[in-house]
């Protein structure tokens, strides 16, 4: 635990609501472990003005942005990131004195280097891959842009057409409906969709019998962690890549931002894995010995 003291450098999160945010668990253990004065602590902000008014007048020097506040945020930026700016969404603060000791806030966006980083990681050439995402909201659209960004053709499915359509339509790619999907071809699945999250933990985004055509499948959700989708692509011969992945490679980024080093990325993951562990209930004597928190059923 980081001794905070009249030198702690403050971090945090800012969203409505984000009380149940991971990020704190995730950023707070990496600090520790770097030997880091940081502390990094969630923020209700329900009015995005008087927040970031608050976030300069404190002296924060970094913050993730969360929903609602991820592209009103920009309007309350002096820099950003030219990427970012193409996206319309900010996802990451960093606040720095100029020369007269003006705060100036930049704004980044890191989720869709997350998804990339998940996908690189299994050695995906993405120059090369054909690439499904399942879905339209904001997670698609990050990684759905970041494959773009990658040179990777990007394929959009979803359950509803016109959200689909403007999603392709912004990105220059192809839509198909998830009923059309039989004779697609593609490298790599990737769900974005809330389909298999807790409560509905036996829902699945596309039928069993079509995951063998994928090399690599990739779940966003991450509660449950081995997700029905995950657990029918591995039985299909696929590799497969959890929903905690793009979450702590996001945060990976934000760290290298913050802080200009390489964040120490396994220490992040099992901070995330521990904490999922302790929210589904599971002690060292639970039903996944304490050791696999993807066993974990239970309700977050
Ligand atoms: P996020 O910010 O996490 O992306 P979102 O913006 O609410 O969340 O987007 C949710 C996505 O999951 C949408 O693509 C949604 O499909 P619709 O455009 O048809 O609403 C998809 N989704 C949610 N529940 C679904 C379900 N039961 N079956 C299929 N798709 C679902």
């Amino acid at each position: 635990m980081t001794l905070v003291d009249g030198k702690t450098e403050l971090y945090g999160i800012i969203g409505n609501p984000v009380r149940h945010s991971l990020s704190p668990v995730m950023q707070n253990a990496a600090f520790a472990v770097m030997g880091m004065n940081k502390l990094y602590v969630p923020m209700e902000a329900p009015d995005l003005r008087n927040a970031m008014i608050g976030l300069r007048a404190l002296g924060f020097k970094g913050v993730s942005v969360t929903v609602p506040h991820k592209e009103n945020v920009l309007a309350f930026l002096d820099e950003i990131d030219p990427l970012a700016e193409k996206m319309g969404a900010v996802n990451t603060l960093l606040l720095r004195q100029d020369s007269v000791g003006q705060t100036i806030v930049c704004g980044f966006n890191t989720d869709w280097l997350g998804a990339n980083a998940a996908l690189a990681a299994e050695h995906l050439d993405l120059q090369k891959s054909r690439v499904l995402i399942a879905g339209a909201g904001g997670s698609a659209k990050a990684v759905a842009f970041g494959l773009v960004q990658a040179g990777a053709e990007v394929v959009i499915t979803n359950r509803t057409t016109a959200n689909g359509e403007a999603l392709a339509s912004w990105l220059n790619c192809e839509f198909i409906p998830l009923a059309d999907l039989a004779w697609l071809n593609a490298d790599v699945l990737i769900n974005t969709t809330s389909v298999g999250m807790e409560p509905d933990a036996d829902g699945i985004i596309i039928p069993p019998t079509m995951l063998s055509k994928f090399t690599v499948v990739m779940d966003i959700v991450y509660a449950p962690l081995n997700t029905r989708l995950l657990r029918e692509a591995k039985a299909a011969g696929c590799r497969t890549i959890d929903g905690l992945a793009m979450l702590v490679y996001q945060g990976v980024e934000q760290f290298k931002i913050w802080t200009g080093k390489t964040a120490p990325e396994l220490v992040m993951r099992s901070a995330l894995e521990e904490e999922l562990r302790r929210r589904a209930g599971c002690s060292s004597a639970g039903n996944c010995g304490g050791t696999d928190p993807s066993a974990c059923r239970k309700k977050l």
